[in-house]
């Protein structure tokens, strides 16, 4: 009789790394492959993997140094039967990362100036990957926005802080243009280079604080959200829809985040809408403030909070809607719902190790970048991917009313 072979297994992290998060869990390979072969998956081993992102949010397979870029834009269809096939870039020369492969070179910190190269799939040398080229172009993108955070909060940390080695989420997010393109199901991201530099400390409000490794990747459940919410607030979340402004990283380029990098501290720094790239309201995005979770029908909670411009909610015993449009009003409700979740016990922070290849759920996480690494002169190589879904995120609700979008 044949030797049975060993199925991909999917072991969930230890409960003082989950916490109360909700995220976390190794993939562990089937015996028959050695470097991540998404297409090679036997259609359970698919199975089993699909559930296990929608179920746990993050996961990892270790010790993947050499697999092909290519891999990275596979997983995709994975997760979402409704992924892109095409790099956007072959239909238009527009600056949508959403359907590039991207490798970040983070040349001097992660939460520096990062350089962004494309995968053409004509290029060659890039260090890490002999199939890329040093030659790839820099791209400018929505997150090239990611400087310092001494750049980015309002009230930024010390120079004194910073050499304790205190760090704070940069700008929690889900991997969005919020314009023309939808979000992925997953994002991948790989771990070519990782420095080695002393463990930080994360800060919350009240003073408390978390150890993480430098650099590592921050992740919130929007299903943990949404469990901290009362009762009252679940009702209004699940009835109402959040509106995205125009070229909204654009829109908010000179604005300042508060030192939880939930939203936006203050308002009077963002671009008038007649300065911004040409836009017009058909492409701006509108997307529930519930998302139900594709794999096992849960309540997301999922608000890009820096990126808000206005909120529609319904009656769900009248029917009726009622736009809120004042700005800051509008920040002011989504980060009351949102801080809920930002306590040490609710966040998941990836510890990155050479070779990781990480899968998260785009649309059931926040997720953000933290460190400061700039003082240390070990670089940091990874390549990420998110491939745009055709499939419009579904309201979660009780009323099944959900107004789609808002024009204006
Ligand atoms: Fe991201």
């Amino acid at each position: 009789m044949p030797h049975k072979k060993a199925a991909l297994r999917v072991v969930p992290l230890d409960t003082h790394v989950r916490k109360s998060s909700q995220i976390g869990a190794e993939v562990i390979l089937p015996d028959s492959m050695t470097l991540f072969a998404p297409q090679a998956l036997t259609e359970n081993d698919t199975h089993v993997l699909r559930q296990a992102l929608f179920d746990h949010g993050v996961l990892v397979i270790r010790g993947q140094l050499g697999i092909a870029p290519q891999v990275l834009s596979d997983i995709a269809s994975v997760f979402d039967p409704q992924a892109k096939k095409r790099p956007f870039w072959r239909q238009n020369a527009g600056h949508r990362f959403q359907e590039h492969i991207i490798t970040k070179q983070l040349l001097e910190d992660p939460t520096g100036t990062p350089s962004y190269y494309y995968w053409k799939g004509r290029c060659r040398g890039l260090r890490g990957n002999p199939a890329l080229g040093t030659e790839t172009p820099v791209v400018t993108m929505h997150n090239k926005l990611l400087q310092d955070q001494s750049s980015f909060h309002e009230h930024p940390l010390s120079d004194d802080e910073i050499k304790r080695g205190c760090t704070r989420p940069y700008r929690w997010h889900m991997d969005a243009p919020l314009y023309e393109s939808l979000p992925g199901f997953a994002t991948s991201i790989h771990a070519i280079e990782v420095p080695h530099v002393p463990d930080q400390q994360l800060q919350f409000p009240d003073g408390k604080s978390m150890p993480v490794a430098a650099g590592a990747t921050l992740f919130f459940s929007g299903a943990r959200n949404f469990e901290l919410l009362s009762p009252e607030e679940q009702e209004f979340a699940c009835n109402t829809t959040v509106q995205y402004a125009p070229r909204a990283y654009e829109w908010i380029r000179n604005c300042k985040a508060s030192a939880d990098g939930l939203t936006i501290e203050s308002l009077g720094q963002e671009k008038p809408f007649n300065e911004l790239l040409e836009w017009n309201w058909e492409e701006v995005q509108a997307f529930p403030m519930v998302w139900k979770n594709y794999g096992n029908g849960k309540p997301h909670l999922q608000i890009l909070g820096c990126c808000v411009y206005s909120l529609t909610t319904t009656d769900p015993v009248t029917g009726k809607s009622v736009v809120i449009d004042d700005i800051q009003e509008v920040r002011r409700i989504c980060y009351s719902l949102q801080s809920k979740v930002y306590a040490p016990e609710n966040i998941f922070a990836h510890r990155w190790e050479q070779g990781d290849l990480v899968m998260f759920h785009n649309r059931g996480l926040l997720h953000s970048i933290s460190g400061q690494l700039s003082h240390y002169p070990d670089k940091r190589l990874m390549w990420q991917c998110s491939m745009a879904s055709r499939a419009l995120p579904e309201a979660y609700n009780t009323t099944g009313i959900w107004i789609d979008k808002r024009g204006g």
